[in-house]
């Protein structure tokens, strides 16, 4: 169990003074004693606000992760320090992370609070241990909670305008941009940019690829969503026909597997591939496990193949957040506003609402968007 620095508390410190909408939200938490939360969520420092004041609040909680790439030791030592159990590292295998949230369920929480839908999942699978409700904050785990015959209500903050709009919409891109700029040292000028998924994530990922000065061209599967790139003035295509020269491949599109090995065969020499949706499956690296990549720069993986040299960026995990800050402080402060708000409705309210999805509602989160 990795300390926690002073120079990690001084950080904090700062995370805490940036976000006046996160510590408004929090003054609606009263005591809420012995209330058992399972999260599984990212750990990054931004996170701990929220978690921090359902601590306060008296709040029993569990914490694991959606994805041990993005897990940051110190804000698990930091929470651990302040009562919090957890089972979550940097890092651990995926033996070790559905262990962990095997361990979750075990402790039968009355909430989650997740993203990803991975708990939530879970718990359906052996249901009648307790659970009240959960919430819901990514797309993928929505669109997972879907195929559910849910047994308890599930609030949803991630199809909110407010949360898709700023976080998906304007965050991911610029964030993932700016990483990608710190960690290879190249802008995309001159850079050929093949999106896959035009969703909000996408076009925030096309549009700030723009600005880095990259000529981008989307691939969707979705027709609507192909027109509606076009019409945004991108160059829309089949991506068999762009893989050759394609400079960087990103995959925005939160579906399991879409970029593998023969995709990664047809990449031009020099070539980069880069993950921003939701999980680290939508590169199928088990295709590549034969090869023994080199990290030429920190978060960037050299995987050679057919006498080429595809970059491999973070080995496929969210880039954004495994190799850069994710969020500015000043955009989550709004997200995490949101999830205060959304876990206040969640704690106090829930249990009223009938089992399956609920769009979490105006009143618990507008407010303190103020
Ligand atoms: N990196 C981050 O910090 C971050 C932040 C928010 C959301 N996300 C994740 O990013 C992903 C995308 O989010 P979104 O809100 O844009 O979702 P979305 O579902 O609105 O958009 C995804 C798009 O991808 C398309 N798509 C799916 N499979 C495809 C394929 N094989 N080829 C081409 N297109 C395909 C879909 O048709 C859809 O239009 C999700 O996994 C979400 O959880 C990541």
């Amino acid at each position: 169990m990795s300390h926690v620095s002073s120079s990690f508390l001084q950080q904090l410190n700062w995370v805490q003074n940036q976000m006046p909408r996160t510590r408004n939200a929090l003054t609606a938490f009263r005591a809420l004693p012995k209330t058992r939360i399972a999260i599984c969520t990212h750990l990054d420092i931004k996170m701990i606000p929220v978690f921090e004041g359902l601590l306060n609040a008296g709040c029993e909680l569990f914490i694991t992760t959606c994805d041990p790439n993005t897990v940051r030791d110190e804000v698990v030592a930091y929470l651990v320090s302040k009562g919090a159990e957890a089972d979550a590292w940097h890092g651990m295998s995926e033996a070790q992370w559905r262990a962990s949230l095997q361990k979750a369920i075990a402790w039968q929480p009355s909430f989650i609070c997740e993203f990803g839908g991975e708990l939530t999942a879970l718990y359906h699978q052996q249901p009648g241990q307790g659970l009240i409700a959960a919430m819901e904050g990514t797309g993928s785990g929505v669109a997972k909670l879907k195929k559910l015959d849910l047994q308890t209500p599930v609030l949803n903050w991630d199809d909110l305008d407010a949360k898709e709009g700023l976080h998906n919409r304007h965050m991911v891109g610029l964030t993932a941009w700016q990483a990608f700029c710190q960690r290879t040292h190249l802008t995309l000028h001159e850079k050929q940019v093949t999106l896959l998924g035009y969703g909000l994530v996408g076009q925030g990922v096309a549009a700030a690829a723009r600005a880095y000065g990259g000529c981008v061209t989307v691939v969707e599967r979705d027709p609507a969503r192909r027109l509606m790139a076009a019409y945004d003035g991108w160059r829309v295509a089949e991506l068999e026909s762009v893989l050759s020269t394609t400079d960087v491949l990103v995959s925005a599109t939160g579906a399991v597997g879409v970029v593998g090995r023969q995709e990664i065969e047809q990449l031009k020499d020099g070539a980069f591939v880069m993950n921003v949706g939701h999980g680290s499956g939508e590169i199928r690296t088990q295709e590549l496990a034969d090869i023994t990549p080199t990290e030429v720069m920190p978060f960037v993986f050299d995987y050679p193949v057919n006498d080429r040299h595809v970059y491999l960026l973070a080995n496929g995990a969210m880039f954004n957040l495994t190799a850069g800050f994710g969020d500015s402080l000043n955009a989550f402060d709004v997200t995490l506003a949101i999830m205060a708000g959304g876990l206040h409705c969640l704690l106090t309210e829930a249990d009223k609402l009938p089992a399956g999805l609920h769009l979490l509602p105006d009143n618990a989160w507008k407010p303190w968007l103020a």
